[in-house]
């Protein structure tokens, strides 16, 4: 169990979206809250100035070592030792992959698994030292079953649930557990350029008869961070309304 009483959570990619919304939630739920992002943003700023200093936001790359070196620097002096990890940012170029480009496909890379498991190395470093933490990785139902357009996305979200799963064989014995959430199709900025017959189709599809939206996704991230988890590690949660069945 969490012996932790300053609870410091690291969320990546919390500028808008699922990561906002994160971002949202645990600061409500009394952590302090470091995220980052390339571009700010109203809301992040709106939160900020209602945190009365708990919420950090700086802007970085995750792609950049030394940018993601001097985040790693402000957080431990500001709020301490991490013990929650978000691994939330990321990008989606979507097309037939005999069409992409090969920057566009090693960007992806970049952002998406090797930007998450440097922050991962970073921050479980701490975590060891505290003997406890909790990691969710923010992977998607493409990482599960296969969908036409997304083939290299989804090799980078398949790529975070081996992670996951290796990963938390490795950490379990001091304390750190290691889980992973794939959401469906949410409304954010990322699934904006689905057409409506791409979302009709979409919910069609779906069980629960409609997309997701990032308080669905959120509130599981919040379960598996908590203590409520506590017996849970290396697993990816699927959170679709039931579309991957
Ligand atoms: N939306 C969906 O339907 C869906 C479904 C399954 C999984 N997901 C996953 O859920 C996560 C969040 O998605 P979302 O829909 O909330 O996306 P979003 O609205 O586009 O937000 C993405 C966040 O990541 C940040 N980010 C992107 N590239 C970055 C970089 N190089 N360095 C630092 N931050 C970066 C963005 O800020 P900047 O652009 O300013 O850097 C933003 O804060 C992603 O990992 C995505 O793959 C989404």
């Amino acid at each position: 169990m969490t012996q932790d009483t300053n609870k410091v959570a690291v969320v990546s990619g919390g500028s808008k979206g699922l990561g906002f919304s994160i971002c949202e939630r645990l600061a409500d739920e009394g952590y302090r809250v470091a995220t980052f992002s390339r571009k700010g943003s109203e809301a992040i700023d709106g939160l900020i100035a209602r945190s009365e200093g708990r919420v950090y936001w700086q802007s970085v790359d995750i792609a950049d070592a030394t940018q993601l070196a001097d985040f790693m620097r402000n957080v431990r002096e500001r709020f301490g030792r991490v013990g929650y990890l978000v691994n939330c940012a990321g990008i989606a170029n979507e097309g037939l992959l005999t069409m992409m480009k090969p920057r566009e496909i090693s960007r992806m890379l970049e952002v998406n698994v090797t930007g998450a498991i440097a922050l991962t190395q970073a921050c479980s470093k701490q975590m060891m030292v505290g003997g406890f933490g909790s990691i969710v990785n923010v992977s998607s139902v493409v990482g599960v079953r296969g969908f036409k357009g997304v083939a290299a996305y989804s090799a980078t979200k398949a790529a975070l649930d081996g992670f996951t799963r290796s990963l938390s064989k490795e950490l379990g014995s001091v304390g750190v557990r290691v889980n992973a959430v794939a959401p469906g199709f949410m409304e954010t900025d990322m699934t904006s350029e689905l057409t409506p017959q791409q979302k009709a189709r979409i919910v069609r599809q779906t069980p629960l008869g409609r997309l997701g939206n990032v308080d669905d996704v959120s509130s599981v991230v919040s379960f598996l961070l908590s203590d409520a988890s506590a017996f849970m590690t290396g697993q990816t949660f699927v959170v679709d309304g039931g579309l991957t069945v």
